[in-house]
């Protein structure tokens, strides 16, 4: 008796209250609805949904329900979700496209210390309107806000384009363009990197030392651990290493096996001499005049799978497809190793030899 009593309390998801179950219902129910209109839809179910929600806010399925039913009343917590310490494009993207302007003028102001991580996801966001917002706090008065916007516009084709036009037509503060020219210089786009040679070059300081010939670069030795460091900051937004790091490029884990110290060299200061197989990059430009930059994943009748920076795959419908262009050169900019000195190439190269099997 004892343990059929036990068997049944175990049988019951725990924690799941009767309320709980009601809210569940009820989301289950309406997401049953085809014609469902979350905006004139009764409190009650507002509410239920709104506690539904608050569960288990941030996952798949929390941002699947957001986006259907496009609930404005979770914007101040998908402004929240945006401004966690990595950056967020999925929460980001939906405070944009379900609030626009308006929204992301409030999360900004409402950011507080968490400001400049909020600007990164925004940033982040390929969209025109999120373009507009970032720009308009180009020219305010607060300077460390400006930087912090330009820095984040950096983090979508659209927004680095907005930047290159912006250089072009001299519209940049000066005190803006040195940390630009950097972000820029290392974009997959090669299109963006050949622009802002132009508009926007590299200080000549920047590296400090001039490099040798790969072959020498090949006999030096360099510290593990320091290069661990070099490859957090200018590798790991676009390589995993074990499961460490972002899914764009190849993962680097067993890199040392494969490559010989030279093409490790090689394959850092001129991603274009060899590019692998299955990543030649491509641009696509959209009817929405959306531009496009990775690689394909999956090229069907009527969609087309592609994976972007950050690792996000997106399909775009063929029928929107207004370009479609292969890359000249490599999606991994050479310009990275302007972003570091002679030694620290060295150290990252050493630290690339010991991920093997
Ligand atoms: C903006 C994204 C991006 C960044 C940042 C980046 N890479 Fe890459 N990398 C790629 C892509 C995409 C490829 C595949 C295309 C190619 O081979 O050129 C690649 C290819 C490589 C390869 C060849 C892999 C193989 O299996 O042959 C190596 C090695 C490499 N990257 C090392 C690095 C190192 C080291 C850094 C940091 C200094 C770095 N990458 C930074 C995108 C990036």
């Amino acid at each position: 008796m004892r343990i059929g009593i036990f068997l049944f309390i175990l049988a019951l998801p725990p924690s799941l209250s009767a309320d709980d179950a009601r809210d569940r219902l009820i989301v289950e129910t309406v997401l049953k609805l085809d014609a469902f209109d979350y905006e004139s839809s009764s409190a009650k179910v507002k509410q239920a949904i709104g506690r539904y929600l608050a569960k288990d806010a941030g996952s798949e399925q929390y941002y699947e329900l957001v986006e259907r039913f496009r609930i404005i009343d979770e914007l101040p917590v998908l402004a929240t979700l945006a401004s966690g310490e990595k950056i967020n494009a999925r929460a980001a993207g939906l405070l944009v496209a379900i609030g626009g302007e308006a929204a992301i003028s409030t999360a900004v102001a409402g950011a507080g210390e968490l400001r400049p991580q909020l600007l990164m996801s925004l940033g982040s966001v390929n969209d025109p309107k999120s373009v507009v917002a970032l720009e308009g706090l180009l020219e305010g008065k607060d300077l460390s806000l400006a930087r912090q916007s330009a820095k984040a516009l950096t983090g979508s084709p659209a927004g680095q384009l907005r930047l290159l036009e912006l250089a072009e037509t001299d519209s940049l503060a000066a005190e803006l363009k040195n940390g630009l020219s950097l972000a820029l210089a290392t974009s997959v786009d090669p299109a963006v990197r050949e622009r802002a040679a132009k508009l926007l070059p590299l200080p000549a300081s920047l590296g400090g030392q001039a490099l040798p010939a790969v072959a020498e670069l090949a006999k030096m030795r360099g510290m593990v651990e320091k290069g661990e460091a070099v490859y957090l900051r200018a590798c790991f937004t676009c390589h995993k290493s074990g499961d460490k790091g972002i899914d764009f490029g190849p993962a680097l884990t067993e890199i040392g096996d494969k490559l010989a110290r030279e093409a490790m060299y090689t394959a850092i200061m001129d991603p274009s001499a060899a590019v692998s197989f299955g990543y030649e990059g491509v641009a696509v430009e959209t009817k929405g005049g959306q531009k496009i930059v990775g690689y394909v994943t999956s090229d069907g009748d009527e969609e087309l799978a592609m994976k972007v920076p950050g690792g996000t795959l997106i399909s775009i419908k063929r029928s929107d497809i207004t370009s479609k262009e292969a890359l000249p050169v490599s999606l991994m900019p050479s310009a990275l190793v302007a972003t570091m000195s002679r030694d620290e190439l060295v150290n990252l190269v050493e630290y690339l030899t010991t991920l093997k099997k």
